[in-house]
């Protein structure tokens, strides 16, 4: 029998109630209504904000079409993202992310993409290439988001980010975000930022 989701649990429903919001309010002045939504969703492990981000993206494409890819180098937590999201216009690849350029048919058109919980302090080189990969695969006018647990290892993320061409535009403490018990400093979706191409 398959588990159930965990998006169902309260506790993780609760977290997702809060990063719906602040996507919503953080992305929507930033990205014009779009004809359609692709979303690319780098490193998603078992993807619990799927439902959330199709949800947003179906908002901000205004009735368009919205369709996500997710990647992670995990196959357990992308066996168990493609058995709870089978009903959602979802796909999970089992892919390096710092190859994810090579994936030709995957296209350089995403109009997001996204990174939830960016591993960056445990591997700022592995994250640079992520970052870069995740950078070629957007759209001009696309935006790049990414949330972090705690506070340092958002600035060295956003300051790498900055460094491949990137620009911030929205950058927000989450002050909601549920602590992690045996983390101190760290909690979810701690900080959400969005990211443009400088000069676009
Ligand atoms: C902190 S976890 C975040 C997972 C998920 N986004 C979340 O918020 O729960 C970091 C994720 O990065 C993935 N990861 C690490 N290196 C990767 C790589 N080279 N390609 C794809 N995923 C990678 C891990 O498997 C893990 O799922």
């Amino acid at each position: 029998m398959s588990e159930p989701s965990p998006s169902k649990h309260p506790v993780i429903a609760e977290d997702m109630a809060r990063l719906g919001g602040l996507l919503r309010e953080s992305l929507a002045p930033h990205l014009a209504p779009q004809g359609q939504m692709r979303i690319l969703n780098l490193a998603c492990g078992r993807c619990d904000e799927a439902e959330t981000l199709i949800q947003v993206g179906s908002e901000l494409a205004g009735g368009g079409s919205v369709e996500m890819v997710g990647a992670d180098i995990r196959i357990r937590e992308i066996r168990q993202a493609r058995e709870t999201h089978a009903h959602l216009p979802a796909e999970f690849l089992l892919e390096d992310a710092t190859q994810i350029g090579r994936h030709q048919q995957l296209g350089d058109d995403f109009n997001l993409v996204f990174l939830r919980h960016q591993n960056f302090w445990h591997g700022q080189e592995l994250w640079k290439k992520i970052f870069d990969q995740g950078i070629a695969k957007l759209r001009p006018d696309g935006r790049l988001v990414i949330t972090s647990y705690f506070d340092e290892e958002h600035r060295l993320a956003l300051r790498a980010l900055e460094a491949l061409g990137m620009e911030v535009v929205s950058n927000r403490r989450n002050k909601a975000s549920r602590s992690l018990t045996d983390a101190p400093g760290k909690s979810v979706d701690r900080w959400v930022a969005v990211l443009k191409r400088r000069g676009t």
